[in-house]
């Protein structure tokens, strides 16, 4: 009999964990109310205000895998500004790199020789020989959508059900109860109906693709190799494949978006396992934290954007951003990618990255918790289902804000930060073997109290 939660428990639990939280961080709690006065919600983006605790904490200062908040308090960081920071905070190339670019001119609107140097790093990372730089993966995905479109002529883009992009319209599409697209809950001000710009499917569901795809009327395939957003979902043998064969059978662009998944390895899940993508897009942690995308593209890919697209139009075609492709970014990137989250660091990362999904397993076996733990290279999550489920909606159903509150403030009250929203940590280049043991003790001892 697996081990149970006592709903009054997690209450009890629930209240007094936000209540250390409220009493050991009153320097946070009175910049919050400060911040009421100038910022919607109290926060620079409202999404911020969705963190546990009354209020989100104020950092001061960040460095490798550790932060310090407004309390002085320091902080093992495993969620690692959601993969911005995944090459640790502030890693010393990038910063000598960004600091000497500052001081040399930060934005031209012309090439620097940095940038033939990332395109080639990223071309032997991930394959691809050709690319363009964004100031965002969000940033990224909507160039690429945008490429397919005009190359194929057709409107729509399949995504997965509960999959996450970005801010991209066309991506908050999640399967309604009778298999139509809908908007997903909280999706505001779409400027159309998402069924006439999407196509949602469930993850690891060739049949579902190929219907989608054989309506004639898809650009694109935009997706992750793994969900990660939803927790993690993995590709059932195979399913990569399919939609790969699938794509190129209907003359569709297959869009891998590798922003999260280069937890993998150096060149993501696509340069580990051999993809063929037909475009890739990145982000986030490619500069070490400094704002920066990038998309990559096939010769093939890039002879048919340029039909049709004569010379004087090169700027007008909604593909842009006057900050895009910006020296400093591209300098982030190159010390980023040539000196931090280089094969060395990734072994580092994925060796750590095992080490916590053994202790989180080790200790669900110990408590008979009827959860799981999936591992993503240098990321694990763990999932409030006994078993790895195959779709978004599984994953989504398995969830439980009641649980992420305690959990994460627990978490917190002990000097641990974890991603928000769901329960995902991950491994940089800086995280020490001694961060990866204070989590299972935490782990272990939040368990203890939960399934008592
Ligand atoms: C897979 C994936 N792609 C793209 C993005 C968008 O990144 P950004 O918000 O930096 O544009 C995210 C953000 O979480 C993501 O998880």
């Amino acid at each position: 009999m697996p081990g149970t939660i006592n709903k009054d428990n997690l209450t009890r639990l629930i209240a007094r964990e936000q209540e250390r939280f409220v009493q050991s961080h009153p320097a946070s709690a009175a910049l919050h109310e400060r911040a009421q006065n100038s910022l919607n919600r109290g926060v620079p983006m409202v999404w911020m205000a969705r963190w546990a605790g009354a209020f989100p904490l104020f950092v001061t200062s960040a460095q490798g895998s550790h932060f310090t908040d407004a309390d002085n308090r320091d902080y093992i960081d495993f969620c690692l500004g959601d993969t911005g920071a995944m090459s640790g905070h502030s890693p010393a190339p990038t910063v000598a790199a960004v600091s000497a670019q500052v001081a040399k001119g930060i934005t031209a609107m012309l090439p620097t020789e940095d940038s033939i140097i990332v395109g080639e790093e990223l071309a032997r990372r991930f394959g691809l020989p050709l690319w363009q730089f964004t100031l965002s993966a969000t940033d990224a995905n909507r160039n690429a959508i945008r490429h397919a479109r005009h190359i194929t002529g057709r409107a729509k883009i399949v995504v997965h059900d509960w999959c996450y992009h970005g801010t991209v319209d066309e991506t908050f599409a999640i399967l309604g109860a009778d298999g139509s697209t809908i908007s997903r809950p909280g999706n505001i001000g779409a400027p159309v109906p998402l069924d006439q710009t999407t196509i949602s499917v469930d993850f690891n569901d060739v049949a579902a693709l190929e219907k989608a795809l054989a309506t004639g009327e898809v650009a694109a395939v935009l997706m992750e190799p793994a969900l990660t957003n939803i927790g993690i979902v993995l590709p059932e043998p195979g399913y990569l494949q399919a939609c790969r064969e699938l794509t190129s059978k209907y003359a569709a662009v297959w869009i891998v978006d590798e922003t999260h998944t280069l937890s993998v390895g150096p060149g993501g899940w696509t340069g580990t396992y051999g993809l063929e993508p037909d475009m890739l897009t990145v982000g986030k942690p490619i500069g070490g934290g400094i704002p920066c995308g990038a998309f990559g593209m096939t010769h093939e890919i890039a002879d048919k954007i340029a039909v049709g697209v004569e010379k004087d139009d090169l700027d007008v075609g909604g593909i842009g951003g006057t900050l895009a492709g910006n020296a400093l970014s591209l300098a982030a990137m190159r010390a980023t990618l040539t000196e931090v989250l280089t094969e060395g660091a990734y072994k580092h990362m994925i060796e750590l990255g095992t080490a916590w999904a053994d202790g989180v397993d080790a200790a669900i076996a110990t408590h008979d918790a009827p959860w799981h733990c999936n591992r993503l290279g240098a990321r694990g999550e763990y999932m409030f289902s006994p078993h790895a489920v195959r779709t978004g909606a599984q994953a989504f159903a398995a969830g439980d804000h009641g649980l992420d509150e305690f959990l994460h403030l627990y978490a917190l009250n002990r000097g641990i930060l974890m991603t928000p929203f769901h329960n995902m940590a991950l491994i940089a280049p800086t995280t020490s073997a001694a961060d990866v043991d204070a989590h299972t003790a935490m782990f272990n001892e939040m368990l203890t109290e939960l399934f008592a």
